[in-house]
């Protein structure tokens, strides 16, 4: 499968984020990787609405949208309206999945959903013909820079094998941890958007790195 690659912006100065964005673009991303956290689904508080509304003016890149947060619901058209492209919300989250999913369709915007390291394949399999990509995190939300989780390979390659053999045009998405070696290994089992926040910000040479996660 062809690979996306996602830059997270989390790792970015954002005392420069237009810059930094650009650096992405230029080094050849697919998408930006937008991670929404509220503090309380994750011990961390990132940015929200107002950062997204105006990088927006900054880009044509398809916007990633990975909320962190306990009731995607109610932000969905919020996001929608600031720039998002895809909104993917957390299967551990407190809305009713189907719910979420049918207003991100009725914004008309692309639907992923998320699992936790913790949360087996098996909780999101019914959803899969009713979204466009599953995010199988591989580290625990919250903080960029921690280390890959090679035990969630596995659920990456039960996943592929599941829609493979549904002939369902799934994108799997890994975010966390996520280097050249690691989405080698993510690519092997299956995935094919690959998330990397360190490891592409804080490369000197960007396009390399973005180069590298194509395998
Ligand atoms: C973690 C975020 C990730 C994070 C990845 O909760 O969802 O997108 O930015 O950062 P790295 O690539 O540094 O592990
Ligand atoms: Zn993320």
């Amino acid at each position: 499968m062809e690979i996306v690659v996602s830059p997270s912006i989390l790792a970015a100065d954002f005392s420069n984020l237009g810059e930094e964005i650009a650096r992405m673009e230029k080094a050849g991303a697919d998408m930006l990787h937008i991670d929404v956290m509220d503090g309380v689904f994750v011990p961390n508080i990132s940015f929200g609405l107002p950062v997204v509304k105006s990088i927006r003016k900054a880009t044509t890149l398809f916007f990633d949208v990975h909320l962190m947060i306990c009731n995607p619901f109610a932000y969905v058209e919020r996001f929608a309206a600031a720039g998002a492209d895809g909104i993917t919300f957390h299967l551990e989250s407190q809305s009713e999945p189907e719910k979420v999913i049918e207003k991100i369709r009725a914004a008309g915007k692309k639907v992923g959903v998320s699992i936790r390291p913790a949360t087996p394949v098996s909780a999101a399999l019914p959803l899969l013909d009713k979204i466009d990509m599953l995010l199988v995190m591989t580290v625990e939300p919250g903080f960029g820079g921690q280390s890959f989780m090679a035990d969630m390979l596995p659920k990456i390659h039960a996943v592929r094998e599941y829609a493979a053999e549904r002939k369902m045009p799934l994108d799997i998405q890994v975010d966390g941890g996520i280097n050249g070696e690691t989405a080698r290994l993510a690519a092997e089992a299956g995935a094919n958007v690959m998330v990397a926040g360190s490891y592409l910000f804080r490369n000197s040479d960007a396009g390399k790195a973005v180069a590298s996660l194509r395998g």
